[in-house]
Parts: C-alpha cells; sequence; structure tokens
C-alpha cells in the first residue's frame, strides 16, 4: 500500500465504485448479495449491494476462479462477501460500471431454506414482521437514507438560522400537552405498591414524585429560548394514545424550534423556510431514491414537492375553515361546527382539495389548544398554528406563547393545572418577559410526506405502536 492510499485501502463503496472516474483502478468492494445468475458461458454475475446507494454494482466472477465452482454457483442470496477487481465500464444497460472480479471472498452465507427476503416482493406489512431485516430492501434502505438526509438538514437548518440544539428531558413531571396521554416512568414494584390513605404514594418513587415520559420538549425550551434567543430540540417524544392509524406512533421523533421575540407571523415564515428547506435538499441529495419511490411507492412525489418548494404556503384562520368546510358539502363521518377540533378527514379535505398544498390554520379555539398558547383580544381564540400537507395531513403544531403573568395564570386555574408543579415555567414570566414563539414538527410524518410511504409505521426504523414493541 502506497503511503498516500486511504486508510481503507482500496475498498470502495458501491456508490463510489458507480463512478467512471475510478474505470480502470484495482479496487475491494464489500457487501451482500442481492442476487446472482449463472451463466453458460462460465461466469456468475452477482448483484451486489452495501446500503450506500439504492443500486447495486454488478461483480462479474470468471469460472476460472478458484472457488468458482465450489462457493460461487450456489452462493445464496443475502450473503456478505467481499470482492476484489478491477472496475471496467458496464456493457450491460442501466449501470455505468461493474467489476472484473480477480477474488470473491465469501464473508457470511445467508441459508436460502431460513432467509426470508427472496427475490420475491413482499407487502410492507410483512416486512414489519422483518423489521431487522426490511433495511436489505430496496424500499427501506431508501426510507433511512432519506431520513438520515432529512436529519441532517434539520441541523443544517437550524445551525444557519442561528438556532442552538438544545436537549431537554426524556423523564418528566408535567404534561405539556394537558392530554395525559403519557407513559408512566416508575421504580415501584407493581406487584406491592406503597399506598397512602388508600393511593399509590408516589413519594416513594424513584423521584420523589410522579413521572412519565415526555410528550414534549416545548416548556423546557421555552426556558433556553428566554436565555439563548433561539433553540431547537430534535429527540424523542412518547404518547400513549391509543390511535391504530397509519400517521401515529407511540414513540417519534420531534423537532422544536422555539425562539425569543418571535410573533406567530415569524413562527409561520420559520416553519415554511424548514419544510422548503428540508424538500428541496431531499430532492436535490436523494434523487435516486426518490426516483425509486416515484416509480414503485407513490407516483406524482417528486411533482409535487417540488410544486410545493415553487409556492408560498397558504393561511387561513379556523374561523374561516369551519365555514369551508361546512359549505363545502363534502360528507364527513364528523361532523364540523365552530369549536370542534378538526379531524384528518377535514384536514386532508383542506389541504387536499381546497388549497392543493400545504395550508397553515391559525388562530384555534382556545378550548381544544393547551394551556400555554397567547389568547388573543376576542377572548375566544387562541395564537395557535397547524400547518398541514396533503396526504398526510399536520405534520406541524405550534403557537405563539402566552406571555403575560395573570394571562397564563387565569388559563391555568381554568384548566385546573396546578401552579405549584409550573412554578419554574411560570417564573419565565416574571423575570424579563418577552414575545415568543415555537412549534413542534413530527419527523416520521415528514419522512412520510416526502417519501409517499403510505403508513407512519414504515418511516421509523423499528416502530412502536398499541400492542407491538417487537425488536
Ligand atoms: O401538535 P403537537 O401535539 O404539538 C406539540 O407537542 C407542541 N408542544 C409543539 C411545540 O409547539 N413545540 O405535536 C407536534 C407534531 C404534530 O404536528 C405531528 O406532526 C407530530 O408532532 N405528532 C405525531 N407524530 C407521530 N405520532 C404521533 N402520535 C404524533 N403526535 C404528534
Ligand atoms: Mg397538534
Amino acid at each position: 500500500m502506497s503511503s498516500s492510499a486511504s486508510p481503507l485501502g482500496n475498498w470502495l463503496t458501491v456508490k463510489q465504485a458507480q463512478d467512471p472516474a475510478h474505470i480502470g483502478r484495482e479496487i475491494e468492494i464489500r457487501g451482500w448479495v442481492r442476487t446472482r445468475r449463472d451463466s453458460k458461458g462460465g461466469f456468475s454475475f452477482i448483484e451486489v449491494n452495501d446500503g450506500s446507494c439504492l443500486s447495486n454494482l454488478q461483480v462479474v466472477a470468471d469460472s476460472a476462479l478458484p472457488n468458482y465452482a465450489s462457493e460461487i454457483t450456489s452462493l445464496p442470496v443475502g450473503s456478505s462477501m467481499i470482492a476484489l477487481g478491477v472496475l471496467k465500464k458496464s456493457e450491460g444497460q442501466g449501470q455505468a460500471t461493474e467489476l472484473a472480479a480477480t477474488s470473491v471472498r465469501v464473508i457470511g452465507l445467508a441459508d436460502p431454506n431460513d432467509y426470508p427476503l427472496q427475490k420475491k416482493r413482499h407487502t410492507f406489512e410483512k416486512l414489519r414482521e422483518w423489521a431487522h431485516l426490511r433495511a436489505r430492501t430496496n424500499s427501506f434502505g431508501a426510507v433511512a437514507r432519506v431520513r438520515n438526509r432529512l436529519a441532517t438538514s434539520v441541523h443544517e437548518f437550524f445551525q444557519s438560522e442561528g438556532f442552538y440544539y438544545l436537549n431537554t428531558p426524556i423523564i418528566t413531571a408535567s404534561d405539556c400537552e394537558g392530554a395525559g396521554q403519557m407513559f408512566r416512568v416508575t421504580s415501584l414494584p407493581l406487584d406491592k405498591l406503597p399506598m397512602k390513605d388508600g393511593k399509590i404514594d408516589y413519594s416513594r418513587d424513584f423521584f420523589g414524585k410522579s413521572t412519565f415520559l415526555t410528550v414534549s420538549g416545548q416548556l423546557e425550551a421555552e426556558t433556553y429560548a428566554t436565555a439563548l434567543g433561539r433553540v431547537y430540540t430534535f429527540g424523542p417524544t412518547f404518547r400513549a394514545e391509543n390511535s391504530n392509524t397509519s400517521r401515529h406512533l407511540a414513540e417519534f421523533w420531534m423537532i422544536e424550534p422555539e425562539a425569543a421575540f418571535f410573533e406567530l407571523p415569524d413562527n409561520m415564515a420559520l416553519a415554511e423556510r424548514f419544510i422548503k428547506r428540508l424538500l428541496g435538499d431531499v430532492l436535490s441529495h436523494c434523487s435516486e431514491d426518490m426516483a425509486f419511490f416515484e416509480e414503485r411507492v407513490q407516483p406524482g412525489t417528486i411533482a409535487a414537492l417540488q410544486h410545493v418548494l415553487e409556492k408560498p404556503f397558504q393561511h387561513m384562520t379556523y374561523t374561516e375553515a369551519v365555514e369551508i368546510l361546512t359549505k363545502s358539502g363534502q360528507k364527513f363521518d364528523y361532523a364540523v361546527q365552530w369549536g370542534c377540533d378538526l379531524q384528518a378527514e377535514h384536514e386532508r379535505f383542506l389541504t387536499e382539495k381546497h388549497v392543493g398544498g400545504p395550508l397553515i390554520l391559525y388562530n384555534y379555539p382556545k378550548t381544544i389548544k393547551p394551556f400555554y398558547m397567547k389568547c388573543n383580544d376576542d377572548d375566544k381564540t387562541v395564537a395557535a398554528m397547524d400547518v398541514l400537507v396533503p396526504q398526510v395531513g399536520e405534520i406541524i403544531g405550534g403557537s405563539q406563547r402566552e406571555d403575560r403573568l395573570d394571562v397564563l395564570l387565569s388559563r391555568m386555574r381554568e384548566m385546573k393545572l396546578s401552579e405549584e408543579e409550573y412554578w419554574w415555567y411560570i417564573d419565565l414570566r416574571k423575570f424579563g418577559s418577552v414575545p415568543h414563539s415555537g412549534f413542534g414538527l413530527g419527523f416520521e410524518r415528514v419522512v412520510q410526506w416526502v417519501t409517499g410511504m403510505g403508513n407512519i409505521r414504515d418511516c421509523i426504523p423499528f416502530p412502536r405502536t398499541p400492542g407491538s414493541a417487537e425488536f
């Protein structure tokens, strides 16, 4: 090896080896067999995938290789191998290069009688049962790469906008959304709970009080926003809602920016820039994977995303939305009237049929929104904003926050929340209070939207849903 060689020697990823610039070089490829075809002319064609991209590299193995008859012609799909050889211009269609192997070393066999991912296509439902292997399929490899690109873009976007990345706690005592859909965290013995006055005595629990897995890092993010100005979280979030839908997970990832001196219009504009940045990056960095989704999963996806990039998001108040829905003549399962929470069917009608693109709904009735949202002067609505997109519905929920101490306290009283428990949150309104705003973007819902995957369970490596926590 020459002194200028890379620490990995001649090992190239499949993605690198597709670059004709490397033609003529002696290289090494390490990956898993996707298919193998043996020709009568004394060659085997092995399609190798290593996850670096959707496509495979064709390795051409000559019958002159010493292990040709003993190993190569029976090399099963799913096996791992290392091939050495010279990279050549491919004569075949659909690939620029191929490897003329001088050695094919079998590393780990995959028993063809047991390995479930044979050539036959499996449904996404079936593949969920093999979540430990499904990343080896084209679809799940592509989802994983797009998800990785989105995560990178989340950080790049907020860093470029002057936001600091903040880690908020996963174990918490407060219910941010006030919906009571929290998973309890306890170290008490479940078969011998300590009791006091007929109730479980949580003062004897690990933290000396009741604790849960967080439903949102927002309240803690607000404390840092009122010091660092702009912060964002990107972490796991847990909801014990018994929703068996294609858009709900019990464990999902959420990105929550929070910015001091931002009012609702600033918050909306931030959300729009953010989403456009995510879509633009995926379209420009993941073109091979996106072409796959377009062809195999959801035709029209790429054009729809491009369309989103070109047009400003539409804005509409909740009140206007209710009017449109009631006058639409559309039959809904749930009737609409002012004050009701909008259902997925209503949201999808608005974004898909009425607008045909992303829609920001704002100024919701205060009775259906959490305590922390800023009350509007009408005393009926709060400065909430939801971003709705076709196919998925709500991907962002956010608001301007109530920064007036007296109004916050009276809202908390109305909603029967304990001032004692939220003392530190209330303090922010006592010491240098400022208008501030933020939102939460559901990460898997974005993955679902950009890939066109029908079910959110296929947009996270190991989905947690009611009745299911395998792997
Ligand atoms: O609208 P949500 O409940 O808002 C909040 O939690 C605020 N505290 C955010 C903030 O202002 N900082 O949730 C935000 C987003 C939703 O729009 C949705 O995209 C996603 O989180 N989400 C879920 N995604 C998957 N599965 C679930 N069960 C989800 N619940 C919410
Ligand atoms: Mg919401």
